[in-house]
């Protein structure tokens, strides 16, 4: 690691966003089938399994979406919004856009071209629903193979989310102790919600044995249970050769997500005595009830010899001065810093000078992108990127503008609330010296109203930015 770079907050999270993404509406021309007579596709035959399917999930009552589409009556009164909804290509969310690579179980969390065109043909012909609606099928249960432990990971009390008036979202620490007395391996991650209409995704990390007294400074110092944490855990790495390339990244979930399996013959190291952090976004949208929600882990003896995921971080510098027009105390860019380290401590005020060393100057226009080399020889097996309320796209490539060029995961249209990561459905291999460039676009303009401008640097608060890539590899090809 470079000089400035050092200490560095703790990896990020996640990613993904809702949006729209180049899905190429075909809608009318490649409905063809079976229907029910001039007025497009029959709502039991052909509309109601792909609600059922791909959307109920979320769409159920107590769930996280804002209604049911378990129920024939909502079904009909939203027929056009849910026309509209999947011609966009905004529902279901599915953040990765066609420059990214297959992903494990994108063909459950998206539609085909013909289940869009048939939804979007049915709410073109007046959206009538002439039949009952379909339950979405039940998560299956975990699945604990042979050798495995599975932990349940129990929020140590229920949580009441809170958010400043006008605001919906609650981002929540939880440290939870899964007891581990020997050296193990994660293989898999499950998250069961206390109360799934307020819990909007959750994220994974670990906390090793040398952490765990600030770990619970951290939950001693905030009233109530946990603690308050935006873009990551909260805690502080120490400066390491090792920060850029093994974070403390387990694993992300959100609804209707899968199984949580990490990649076969993959496990996340958890050393002996570890705990790990439950980051929980709390959206309070459809109310705002406690939750006690757990996190069923499976784990195995670290003598199995799996391969170690280890999660790589690629962040970029972010320097996003006030617009042209703008002003305010917070526009200079040395009382920004000085804010930050007034927040967070002295060592968020390094960050970005450290980046800007790492990486150089950011593009411009809201554009920025860091190259980093590979180290040694590793398999890219899952890839996520982060960023805060004013990103809105990003990029994660190996060997951009050579013949060996990967994009590893494209986001075209950032949202926060959707954030995840993606298990390549073919590992990728890096050799030695390859390079892996994250690129992101933030826009200025998405800041919120009511926030005052100003110059807007890498940190961990939700007016402060990231850009971060994140890949989990393992050693070798
Ligand atoms: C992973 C959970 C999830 C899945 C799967 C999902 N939705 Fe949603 N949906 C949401 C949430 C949450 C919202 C509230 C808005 C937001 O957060 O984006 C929403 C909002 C909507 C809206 C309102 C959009 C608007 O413009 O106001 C429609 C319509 C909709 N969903 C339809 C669907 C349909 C149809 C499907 C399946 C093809 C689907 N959703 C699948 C979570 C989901």
């Amino acid at each position: 690691m470079t000089p400035g770079a050092g200490r560095r907050r703790r990896a990020l999270l996640l990613a993904l966003l809702v949006p729209a993404l180049a899905v190429p509406v075909v809608a009318f021309a490649a409905w063809q089938g079976g229907g029910g007579g001039g007025t497009g596709p029959s709502f039991s035959r052909e509309v109601a399994p792909v609600l059922a399917d791909k959307c109920a999930g979320c769409h159920q009552a107590g769930g996280i979406a804002p209604f049911s589409l378990t129920d024939a009556d909502e079904i009909a009164e939203r027929a056009d919004l849910i026309g509209a909804a999947v011609q966009r290509g905004v529902m279901p969310p599915w953040p990765p856009g066609g420059r990214s690579p297959a992903y494990a179980g994108e063909a459950e969390r998206t539609l085909t071209d013909r289940e869009r065109a048939v939804i979007v043909a049915w709410a073109a012909g007046g959206g009538r629903v002439d039949g009952p609606a379909l339950e979405p099928r039940p998560e299956p249960a975990v699945r604990v193979r042979p050798g495995e432990t599975l932990l349940r990971l129990r929020m140590p009390a229920p949580y009441r989310p809170s958010v400043p008036a006008g605001g919906y979202d609650d981002y929540r620490c939880f440290l939870v102790d899964p007891k581990l007395d020997r050296d193990s391996f994660v293989t898999s991650v499950r998250i069961e919600p206390g109360q799934r209409r307020v819990v909007h995704h959750v994220i994974l990390y670990r906390v090793d044995p040398r952490q765990v007294t600030e770990a619970e400074g951290l939950d001693a110092a905030d009233p109530g249970q946990g603690w308050e944490c935006f873009g990551d855990s909260g805690l502080s790495n120490e400066p390491s050769d090792d920060a850029l390339d093994d974070a403390d990244w387990v694993a992300a979930w959100a609804p209707g997500w899968g199984g949580g399996r990490l990649p076969e013959g993959t496990g996340v190291p958890l050393e002996a005595g570890s705990r790990l952090v439950l980051q929980v976004h709390y959206n309070l949208l459809n109310g705002r009830a406690p939750d006690r929600s757990q996190a069923l882990v499976t784990v195995v003896p670290a003598s199995t010899g799996l391969e170690p995921l280890r999660t790589m971080l690629l962040p970029a510098p972010v320097e996003l001065p006030c617009a042209d027009g703008e002003s305010g105390p917070l526009c200079d860019r040395n009382a920004a810093l000085r804010e930050l380290a007034r927040k967070y401590g002295p060592e968020a005020a390094f960050t970005p000078a450290g980046l800007l060393f790492l990486c150089g100057e950011p593009q411009g226009d809201g554009v920025t992108a860091c190259e980093r080399r590979v180290r040694e020889a590793s398999t890219i097996r899952v890839a996520a990127g982060h960023m805060h309320l004013l990103g809105s796209s990003i990029t994660i490539e190996l060997n951009p503008g050579t013949s060996r060029e990967r994009v590893l995961l494209d986001i075209p249209r950032w949202d926060f609330h959707w954030q995840n990561g993606y298990a390549l459905k073919k590992p990728v291999e890096a050799r030695a010296g390859d390079v892996i460039r994250v690129t992101c676009r933030h826009d200025a303009g998405k800041r919120p109203d009511r926030a005052a401008p100003r110059y807007v640097l890498w940190g961990e608060g939700t007016t402060d930015e990231m850009c971060l890539g994140l890949l989990q590899v393992t050693r070798g090809l």
